[in-house]
């Protein structure tokens, strides 16, 4: 059984909704930010103290707090040596300066939010930056001398062409980031876009174009030395993304804040959704936790298969009657075996959904 060795710290702040967007996150004043980050330490203390290997500042905007805040929580824990400690940054919330003192505080990596670099497809999706301002953003964490950086983008948006995202990949891979992740929209209900897609302002994407659009992702990577290691992650040689595939590899991990998940001691839990009733938990000293539930066997056993299949590369060796499973997947052509071994085909990443469905 492996140790628990990761944290998440939910920071549940931003400057702005984005359209799109449906994550835990709210405006907020500097009193405020200073709060949470108080009740953020008290939660992490009400947990004991393990040896992390990787820390991240998830959000919402984690780049809205000051570096002496997210270095007072870094802090109180308990941080190996060469550990991965990320913050994801929204472009508009940094400057050099921010940058230098982030990495002061002990921030290792950072991962930018970038969604496109076309500046009216910008607009569209609410973003306060422009292509040139996330682009800033890049290299401004470079001067600072972050040397693993990743960047998020978005595809299959309204009205988006392949010529469209095609230019937004060129783009990204003249700025070379060590890492970068991808995402189909998600039309997700309560936001702008959901709204307009029920008033026939925009149209979901049509399938085809959907899935032209995701190979055309993954051969210009292959083309420009990344490795396509999870469904919507790339990297170049050696960066993947540890903490996230400690998520991948069905290991525990703490979520701290408001909406956090966690995985301990055989449980799945997370945290409560609002603001107040998360003090009012802290300031009684117990642990904010909404929901929890338990993980037996044989749920252990299916998450570590579907996760598992997640990191391309590296698959699932199967037990059971999974094998035989597995050996019809190969023949419908969504697997490859090797040995014991089994991995995503090229088909199967296409239809990851589908064949992860086979398993519960
Ligand atoms: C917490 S945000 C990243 C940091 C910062 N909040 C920002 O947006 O600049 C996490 C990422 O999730 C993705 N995301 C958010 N809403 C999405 C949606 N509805 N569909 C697909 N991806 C989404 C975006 O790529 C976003 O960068
Ligand atoms: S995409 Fe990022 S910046 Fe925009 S609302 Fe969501 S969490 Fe905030």
């Amino acid at each position: 059984m492996l140790m628990l060795s990761g944290m998440y710290i939910h920071i549940p702040f931003c400057l702005n909704k984005c359209n799109y967007c449906d994550f835990l996150s709210f405006k907020s004043t500097d009193e405020e930010r200073e709060k949470y980050v108080t009740a953020l330490i008290k939660e992490i203390n009400m947990y004991p103290k393990f040896p992390l290997e990787t820390v991240y500042f998830g959000g919402g905007t984690p780049s809205l707090l000051t570096p002496e805040q997210v270095n007072r929580v870094l802090a109180n824990l308990d941080i190996k040596e060469n550990s991965e400690v990320t913050l994801e940054v929204n472009p508009k919330t940094v400057t050099l300066e921010k940058f230098k003192l982030f990495k002061k505080a002990g921030i290792n990596r950072v991962s930018i939010g970038i969604q496109s670099f076309n500046d009216k497809m910008l607009k569209v999706l609410g973003r306060l930056h422009s292509s040139n301002e996330g682009s800033e953003a890049f290299y401004l964490a470079r001067k600072a001398g972050f040397d693993n950086i990743s960047l998020d983008l978005m595809f299959s948006l309204p009205n988006q062409t392949l010529d469209d995202l095609k230019a937004d990949l060129n783009h990204l891979f003249a700025l070379k980031p060590e890492h970068f992740s991808i995402y189909s929209l998600i039309w997700e209900e309560g936001t702008d876009f959901f709204a307009k897609l029920e008033a026939g302002i925009y149209k979901e994407t049509d399938n085809d174009l959907e899935a032209s659009m995701y190979e055309l992702i993954i051969e210009e990577a292959k083309k420009n030395g990344y490795i396509h290691y999870e469904i919507s992650n790339f990297c170049l040689p050696g960066k993947r993304a540890i903490h996230n595939t400690k998520y991948w590899q069905n290991e525990e991990y703490l979520g701290i804040g408001i909406g956090a998940s966690g995985y301990y001691n055989n449980i799945r839990y997370k945290n409560v959704l609002k603001i107040p009733e998360y003090y009012a938990k802290i300031s009684d000293n117990i642990k904010p936790i909404l929901e929890e539930e338990f993980i037996d066997s044989h749920e252990k056993e299916i998450y570590e298969y579907i996760l598992g299949l997640r990191v391309i590369p590296d698959g699932i060796v199967p037990k059971g009657k999974y094998i035989d499973l597995c050996n019809k997947l190969v023949d419908d052509g969504f697997l490859i075996r090797d040995n014991l071994r089994y991995t995503l085909s090229s088909k199967g990443v296409l239809m990851a959904n589908d064949v992860f469905d086979k398993f519960i």
